[in-house]
């Protein structure tokens, strides 16, 4: 499963990324609200950090403005994936930009039925928004076993990156279903590789291993 970063902060995207493990990067633009940096050179300095895809959101609400934007943001850099909003025109403008081979992100994903239309249309990645159906009281991570089923089921390229993830266990959950990809918030990746066991027994074993020197 690949690792995207859900975040436009500089700091957090470049701490993520020494890790070694990063592949990727999802922004929005509620996250590019909180940066105080231009957001044209803001995401052209993400996409020197880091090689694979930078997604990155359109704000018109017609196909052919979508269109207009994706083109634009696409000139970026060559890592940029455009989001677009899984509506009627947004179809129709993912469709486009796939025979354009401009990647696209297909956002603000609840259903299975706008996963499978964005398949058909050609999108790159479909982000189902896991942690908004949970605030909404249905299972988000039930939404992305169907749309991993259904898209194996016909043999879909389109990848399912799973989004609004808020906790480790959706990204568990999200590995066993075989989605291709989760967005995580910065603080979500620090606490996958945390245990409190491992913390515990560290201390213990360099605690020991200071007898050994002394005797
Ligand atoms: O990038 C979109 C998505 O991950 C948003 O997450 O926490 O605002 O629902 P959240």
């Amino acid at each position: 499963m690949k690792f995207f970063i859900d975040t436009a902060n500089l700091d957090e995207i470049k701490e993520a990324a020494a890790l070694g493990i990063l592949d990727g990067v999802t922004t929005n633009p509620s996250l590019l609200s909180k940066e105080s940096m231009p957001y044209r050179k803001l995401l052209t300095e993400i996409c020197k950090v880091v090689e694979g895809p930078v997604s990155a959101e359109v704000v018109a609400t017609d196909t052919e403005g979508m269109i207009r934007e994706a083109e634009d943001l696409a000139e970026i850099a060559g890592n940029i994936t455009v989001k677009i909003p899984c509506i009627k025109e947004g179809i129709k403008a993912i469709k486009r930009l796939s025979e354009k081979d401009i990647m696209t992100n297909a956002t603000l994903c609840f259903s299975p039925m706008q996963a499978l239309m964005v398949a058909k249309a050609g999108g790159t990645f479909v982000s189902p928004f896991v942690g908004r159906l949970d605030d909404v009281s249905h299972v988000g991570m039930d939404l992305i076993r169907q749309v991993v089923t259904i898209y194996e089921n016909y043999g879909f390229k389109t990848e399912v990156l799973v989004a609004s993830i808020r906790n480790p266990l959706h990204a568990v959950d999200a590995a066993l279903m075989g989605a291709h990809v989760a967005t995580m918030p910065f603080k979500v990746i620090t606490q996958l590789i945390k245990h409190p066991l491992t913390d515990v027994g560290l201390k213990r074993f360099l605690d020991d291993w200071e007898k050994v020197n002394k005797g």
